[in-house]
């Protein structure tokens, strides 16, 4: 079955709004439903001033989800999740602080963290844009300070947007009025386009595989595993949203086409899933193997359906084909071989032999908990490693999530960075945010 559909730049992505204590603030409930019309899925943190021009309750009314201020949680039953400000840097495609006031802006431009609005500021991922649009009275936006800590964050990889010359709220008229909600939300399309056409990924062919195999018995019966397919096909979505050409070839799960994948096959057996690989694979640039592919199959299908017996029955069982390990053996120096690994011991040492037995380029090592990690859940916490034994121990994050780390780690091997140094524990700064490199 093959699947086509049109990208659109907001839908499916995440935006995280940064308001502060402006009276711009009473645009920002328009621009979150503009927002939330277009496909987007938004987050909102305020400042403690915001909240006097406009409500939490309007904002997460809104916003369809809570709204945050503070990194500490107030209330008991968010205690547990002290780790929200990473969650939230991790979770945006998109920062955008609107209005940005002068003494937010002094704030980030400083690197102060004092609440859940700067903190973000700090833990959103490296790549993704962060948008400001100043909007003051035009004597505060002309004020030298201003200016300053603005031309320190523009020359920081923020985009500042120019705020608009008119009325202000003083009643005067000058350079300082904060733009309306469609040109915020063109301007976020843009951001987020550019982005995606930075991407090393942009025009590549990237086949995924996903999903688990179904090994026949007879007519009725089969093996198989627990494997939901999350993980791949959040890996999919997310290559396509780079702009790669995404064939994903998925075993039977109950997952909807990620929006921008251009083919979809669906198999059954890890034989099926092989011919699709084959065809698929011999062109590609990347072959990322995220399927839970059976390892054995019934040396014979029965026709119709096995009666039992009383007595107990024996099932021979024969390998199947390593997909993975075909392509990655026949591989072009161009292509790449991404591969999972889930081991019940040794994780590590064991998903490093994996890379190098199956001659992949990066491996993903899935700790496997059975409750936030593994089979049929939405959260992972993977550990990449490469052929050079760098290791980037990723936080336990939201399938989508570590989907867009794979894909960094990806476009690293890419752009054939060097890595890393390695040294012994030591947290490092990283391409992505708040990894754990490791010799
Ligand atoms: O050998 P093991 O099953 O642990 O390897 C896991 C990796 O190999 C995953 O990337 C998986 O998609 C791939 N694989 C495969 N074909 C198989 C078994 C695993 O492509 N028959």
């Amino acid at each position: 079955m093959a699947e086509k559909e049109t990208p659109s730049v907001l839908a499916g992505k995440n935006i995280l709004l940064g308001i502060c204590g402006g009276i711009a603030a009473y645009k920002m409930p328009m621009l979150i439903r503009l927002l939330k019309k277009q496909g987007a899925d938004v987050r909102v943190v305020v400042t403690g001033a915001a909240t006097r021009f406009v409500t939490e309750l309007t904002l997460s009314t809104l916003s369809q989800a809570p709204v945050f201020k503070e990194v500490f949680p107030r209330t008991a039953e968010a205690e547990t999740d002290w780790t929200r400000h990473i969650s939230l840097g991790e979770w945006a495609d998109a920062y955008v602080i609107a209005p940005a006031t002068a003494n937010t802006i002094a704030r980030l431009a400083a690197g102060i963290c004092d609440d859940m609005l700067t903190t973000c500021f700090i833990t959103l991922r490296p790549k993704k844009p962060k948008i400001l649009f100043p909007a003051m009275d035009g004597g505060m936006y002309s004020s030298a300070s201003v200016q300053k800590n603005l031309a320190w964050l523009s020359g920081n990889g923020c985009l500042v947007v120019e705020p608009e010359s008119g009325d202000l709220a003083s009643g005067q008229c000058g350079t300082g009025r904060m733009p309306e909600p469609d040109v915020i939300a063109a301007t976020i399309e843009q951001a987020i386009e550019k982005e995606a056409g930075n991407s090393l990924l942009r025009g590549k062919s990237i086949v995924v595989t996903a999903g688990p195999t179904r090994e026949k018995i007879d007519g009725v019966r089969f093996i198989s595993n627990y494997s939901s397919g999350k993980m791949g096909f959040a890996i999919a979505g997310a290559a396509a949203s780079r702009g790669a050409s995404v064939t994903l070839i998925s075993g039977p799960v109950h997952l909807e086409t990620p929006r921008g994948v251009v083919t979809r096959r669906n198999v059954e057996s890890a034989e099926e899933m092989q011919r699709e690989a084959a065809l698929a694979g011999t062109g590609c640039d990347i072959f990322i193997g995220a399927a839970a592919v059976a390892d054995y199959r019934p040396e014979k299908t029965a026709e119709g359906k096995i009666r039992k017996t009383n007595g107990n029955m024996a099932l021979t069982l024969v390998r199947t084909p390593d997909i993975i390990e075909e392509f990655a053996r026949r591989k072009q120096p161009h292509q790449l071989a991404i591969g999972f690994s889930l081991e019940p011991t040794e994780e590590l040492r064991n998903a490093e032999e994996k890379l190098r037995r199956k001659n992949l380029d990066l491996i993903a090592c899935n700790t496997f908990d059975g409750t936030t990690t593994g089979f049929d859940v939405d959260t992972n916490r993977l550990t990449l490693i490469n052929r050079r034994a760098e290791t980037v121990r990723l936080p336990l994050l939201d399938k989508q999530e570590a989907a867009e780390h794979l894909l960094d780690a990806v476009e690293e091997l890419m752009a054939g960075e060097r890595g890393r140094q390695a040294v012994g524990g030591k947290i490092l700064q990283s391409g992505t945010g708040q990894n754990q490199h490791e010799a």
